[in-house]
Order: structure tokens, then sequence, then C-alpha cells
């Protein structure tokens, strides 16, 4: 029975600006909140252009103009500064923030790693993870925040798939390190956003350079470590990567290179999951008929067992209540390319310089595009589901697509199924969870549920 807290109302979002803002009221507002620069028209048009400053930019909620930017004029619309400044202190020209020539080879050594028969053999460590989330929350007191167990839990998976048994991998250490990076040395800011040159000192360069020093005095110590004992009997990411080759040019990745890739692969792939995850678990506790649905799907495929990568297929539900989690709370809220030409997109005339934002935040709500857009809906993924492509971008699209998606999709589904096979969870009143953009879409306060055994 749904309890009585729970009338028809919509999951919680963000209250898009409706009136002019001032330079400086958007520079402070963005500090806090970025999804709260973007105007509430950008889910009622298809194009939203503006100048904050010096700076022309215009914000794309339409699939065709989408298309275009990522998929066919890739070269006119380059990864922005934003992304760069950010990154580049971390994780150096990985394949991430790399264009170009630079770019292509990198994704071309790696794109084997991620292939679907190396993911399954990844899976286990999935599996171990979940089993490990159960015990936790057996133990919890009746309630337990699960963005911070969902953390944990993708944080253990990552690091177990990147330097797993190298016996340096101190997890506490490199989990504080990214956290402080993250909390202290990536907060938006509107210079970054608009692409503002990157000599522009940034009050965030001031922070962190030690948490930064060890999380790669970590890496580059299990690479040399995996050099001198070979690969492990089921080779993880590491080896995997070192073995990589770009099949044109046969180069393949120096230790930088692989430092600065597996490093990416970890700041990339372990919050976005945790939040997918987060945010699912949030929304199954917001309507108990969605998930008492998966939970029937998913105690009828798993028997009491942990998911397994040969279950993930058999749960199709559960894959469309990841999906409707990843349109409501995309992780990456927010891309931002700079324009290196002319061009028109939506009949609008592009510069070079431009500023070229896809908030997917608004895309994936926009009126023209879904229907009854805020409300949590995972049938809108069932079978026969027609959206267009380019209008459900929570990993991007195109060549620069997320190499980690299939990756990121299977540890979701194993985690979610075993999760909601064991345990009901519940809101709590007055405790939902506030979607801010820091970098990625975050959930302010965690996710505290109530969590009972079933
Ligand atoms: C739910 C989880 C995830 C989400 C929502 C997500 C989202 C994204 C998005 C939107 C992009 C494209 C950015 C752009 O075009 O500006 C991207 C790229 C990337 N992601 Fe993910 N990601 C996730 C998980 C992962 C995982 C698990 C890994 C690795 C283990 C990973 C590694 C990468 C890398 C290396 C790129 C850059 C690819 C390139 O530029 O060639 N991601 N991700």
């Amino acid at each position: 029975m749904p309890d009585a807290q729970m009338p028809a109302e919509l999951p919680p979002r963000v209250e898009l600006v409706t009136r002019v803002m001032g330079l400086w009221e958007t520079f402070q507002l963005t500090r806090k909140n970025l999804l709260a620069i973007i105007p509430h028209v950008a889910v009622k048009q298809p194009i939203v252009s503006g100048k904050t400053g010096i700076i022309r930019w215009h914000m794309i909620m339409d699939p065709t103009a989408n298309r275009r930017i990522l998929k066919e004029k890739l070269d006119i619309y380059p990864k922005s500064d934003v992304t760069k400044n950010i990154l580049r202190p971390a994780i150096g020209d990985s394949m991430f923030i790399a264009e170009g020539a630079h770019w292509r080879w990198q994704r071309r050594a790696a794109a084997p790693v991620f292939s679907h028969r190396n993911i399954a053999s990844l899976a286990p460590i999935m599996s171990a993870s979940a089993e490990a989330v159960c015990e936790r929350l057996a133990t919890a007191d009746g309630q337990a925040d699960v963005f911070d167990e969902m953390v944990r839990a993708t944080f253990e998976v990552i690091s177990d798939v990147t330097f797993s048994g190298s016996g340096t991998m101190n997890s506490d250490a490199v989990h504080k390190a990214i956290d402080n990076y993250i909390d202290q040395t990536a907060r938006v800011s509107l210079f970054d956003i608009l692409g503002v040159p990157t000599w522009v000192p940034r009050f965030s360069r001031l922070f962190g350079p030690n948490s930064l020093t060890k999380m790669k005095d970590i890496a580059d110590e299990s690479i040399a470590r995996r050099r001198e004992s070979g690969a492990k009997e089921i080779p993880d990411l590491l080896d995997l990567l070192m073995d990589g080759q770009d099949p044109k040019s046969e180069r393949q990745m120096n230790a930088s290179e692989l430092r600065d890739n597996l490093l990416t692969f970890i700041v990339a792939g372990h919050e976005t999951t945790a939040l997918t995850l987060s945010w699912a678990l949030y929304l199954c506790a917001f309507d108990p008929a969605v998930q008492e649905k998966l939970r029937a799907e998913a105690q009828s495929v798993l028997k009491g067992e942990v998911a397994t990568a040969d279950h993930v297929g058999q749960m199709p539900y559960c894959e469309q209540v990841i999906k409707e989690t990843l349109r409501l709370y995309p992780p990456a809220a927010f891309l931002s390319r700079t324009a290196q030409a002319e061009d028109v997109l939506f009949g609008r005339k592009i510069k070079p310089k431009d500023t070229v934002m896809l908030p997917v935040y608004a895309l994936h709500r926009n009126e023209l595009l879904w229907e009854n857009p805020d409300a949590f809906d995972p049938d809108r993924f069932g079978e026969g589901a027609s959206y267009d492509r380019f209008s459900w971008l929570p990993f991007g699209d195109g060549p620069r697509v997320c190499i980690g998606s299939h990756f990121a999709m299977v540890e979701a589904q194993i985690i979610l199924s075993t999760l909601i096979s064991r345990f009901k969870f519940e809101r709590i009143k007055g405790k939902d969870p506030k979607p801010v953009l820091v970098v990625t879409l975050r959930p302010d306060g965690g996710v505290p549920l109530k969590v009972t055994p079933v």
C-alpha cells in the first residue's frame, strides 16, 4: 500500500529561472547550483540563446541539432574549455579531454577494453560489491543514506577493476583524494562554463594539489608493480589497457598515459554510477508500485541469488527503471562545446567561439519531446518505445559517446536488482533529496531512506 504521504506528486526537480538575470546574479547562482541558470523556457523551446558579458551562448534542446553537434560536425564542436579546465589537473590529456588525432588513437586503443565480453568477465566484481552492500544494509538501523552506500559500492567496483590486487590500492585514501578534488577543485564557475581562457585564475586552483599528487602516486605505483608481476588470470582494466593497441598507428599507452586514462575511468565512472543507483532507489521509494513490479521481476529471475551478468538480459523492467532514472536525473546534466567555425543550428547562426551548451537535464524534460516530462514513468522505455535517440543523452552520443556506458548499465542493473530483491526502500518524511549540479547532478543532503529486509 502506498503510504498516506504519497499523493500523485512529482519527484524533486530544480526550479528553473523565469526572469532575466544580471551577470553577478548569474555568477552567484552558478556557484551554488549550475542547474539554477537554466531558464525555464529551455523545457519549452528547442533553442535558447543569450549573451553574458561578452560571451554568446546557446542552449540546445533539439534532437536534430544535437545530432549535428555530437555526431555530424564533431570538428566544429570540440569539448569546451570548461571540461578541460576542471579535469586536466587530475587526468592530464587523457581520452576524456584530448581532441583530434590524440583523442582518436587513445579511443581506438581503449575500445576493445570495454567489449561486452570483457565486461561480462569483470561482472563478478560487481556482484561481490552488491553482496557487500546487502550485508551492510542488513545491519543498518532500519535506515541508511543510500547515496553514501552507492558511492562506496561503485568505488569498490571501479578500484577493483582498475588496480585490483596490486596491494597498493588503499581505497579509502583514493576515495578521499577524489572527494577532496571534486569538492574543492572542481566547483564549476561561470567562467568555466562560458569558456573564459584558462589563464584567468580560478578560485578553485587555490585548493587541493596534495590530494591529486597522492592519487597519481598510488596509480603510478600500481602500474609499475603490474608491469613486474604480469597480467592477472582474469585481466582487469589495467591489464587490458596495457595490452591495448591502436590498430592504425600500432601505438600503445606509456606509463603516464595509462595512469591518466585509468584515473579517468575512476573519476568518470564512479560517482556517475553511484548517482544513477541512488536516484533509482529514491524513485523506487517514491513510487512503491514501480518498486513492487521491479521486485517481482528481480525475485523471479534471481531466486535469492545475487545478480550476475547472465541475469542482466533477463530483467527488462530493471533496465527501463534505470533509463527513466537517467532521464530525470542525468548525472552529467550539462555538456558544453565551443564552436570553432560558423554554423547554423535550428535556423540560428552560430559564430566561432560561441559557447554551445547541451543542458541534458532540460532536454530530458523538454515538453516538445516528452509527454508529462517531470513524471516518473519507466514504461516510456518499454517494448516498442519510440523516441529520438538524440533526445535521451545521459551518455552523450556520436564518436565521443561514453566508453563506459555498457559497463555502467551492467553494474547498475546488478546492484539495483539485487538490492530490490532483498530490501524494501521507503521515503523519510521531509528528507527528499534536492538535485544540485556541481560537476555531476548530486542529491543535496544525500538520499536517506528507510530500509527493511523483505
Ligand atoms: C551512469 C554512469 C555514467 C554516465 C552517466 C556517464 C556519462 C558520460 C557522458 C555524458 C560522456 C560524454 C561527455 C561529453 O560528450 O561531453 C562520457 C564520456 C566518457 N565516459 Fe562516461 N558515464 C558513466 C560511466 C562511465 C564509466 C563506468 C566509465 C569508465 C569505466 C566512463 C568513462 C568515460 C570516458 C573515458 C569518457 C570519454 C570518452 C571520449 O571522449 O572518447 N563513464 N560519460
